[in-house]
């Protein structure tokens, strides 16, 4: 099937397979994948190993925005897909820890944070053919995305997702306080100021809590295919 020149918006609830998702259309598409959420952990990583944000959630905003004018965040190609990385360190494994997550949000839902991150997706973004995932993607970073999805699933599919996620990680969590973590975030990020996490009104809803990633996959390709007018 030919793909036309597009950007994909896979926007919605933590945990709701999003990256998954967007990886294998990545593969399937030969499209560039962008992880917008890896950019925000990137940040919260670095705040927390620089004193930047207490344990109360409590944020130095000057020592942040300092912070940001040479932080040097990207992804490299590591062979096993795209890796973060903090200037020459890949920080792909730390940005992941339930550590991480619990701090996000409040970093996420800072106004010059979001604007850090939106300019290093809309570098990438410029050459189509690209398929991002985040809260934002096709509300506030392109909202002339061609296609929008916005993924949701239940809140019990999703805290074990993440769960089982975690544990093959080898950190040992408790299932409540994933279900913990998630409704807080979905509740930081769907009530912040700045572009709060909320489905565009033209992106299509998928809902995959009983579906298997082949017929996530079925699924958009029969969109794709719709919308463009695409035979096979
Ligand atoms: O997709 P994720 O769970 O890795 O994202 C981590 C956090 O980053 C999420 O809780 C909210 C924030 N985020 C955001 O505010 N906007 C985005 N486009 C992507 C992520």
């Amino acid at each position: 099937m030919q793909i036309p020149d597009i950007i994909i918006a896979v926007d919605g609830y933590s945990s709701t397979g999003k990256s998954t998702f967007a990886k294998l259309v990545a593969s399937e598409f030969s499209f560039l994948y962008l992880d917008s959420g890896a950019l925000y952990r990137g940040v919260t990583l670095y705040a927390q190993e620089h004193g930047i944000i207490s344990e109360d959630n409590s944020i130095d905003e000057p020592a942040l925005r300092q912070a940001l004018a040479t932080l040097d965040l990207h992804f490299e190609d590591c062979g096993g897909g795209s890796h973060l990385f903090i200037g020459d360190r890949c920080v792909e494994k730390e940005i992941r820890t339930l550590g991480v997550s619990s701090q996000v949000s409040p970093i996420s839902a800072v106004g010059f944070v979001r604007e850090f991150v939106d300019s290093k997706l809309h570098e990438a973004g410029s050459r189509k053919r690209v398929i991002m995932d985040g809260r934002d993607i096709g509300t506030t970073v392109f909202p002339e995305a061609e296609v929008k999805v916005f993924i949701t699933a239940t809140p019990e599919v999703r805290a074990r997702r993440r769960f089982d996620e975690l544990n093959a990680k080898g950190e040992n969590p408790v299932l409540e306080d994933v279900m913990k973590n998630l409704i807080e975030r979905d509740y930081i990020d769907s009530h912040r100021e700045v572009s709060p996490l909320r489905r565009a009104d033209d992106a299509f809803v998928l809902d995959n809590s009983d579906m298997t990633l082949k017929e996530e996959v079925v699924w958009i390709k029969g969109l794709i295919q719709g919308r463009f007018g695409i035979l096979e």
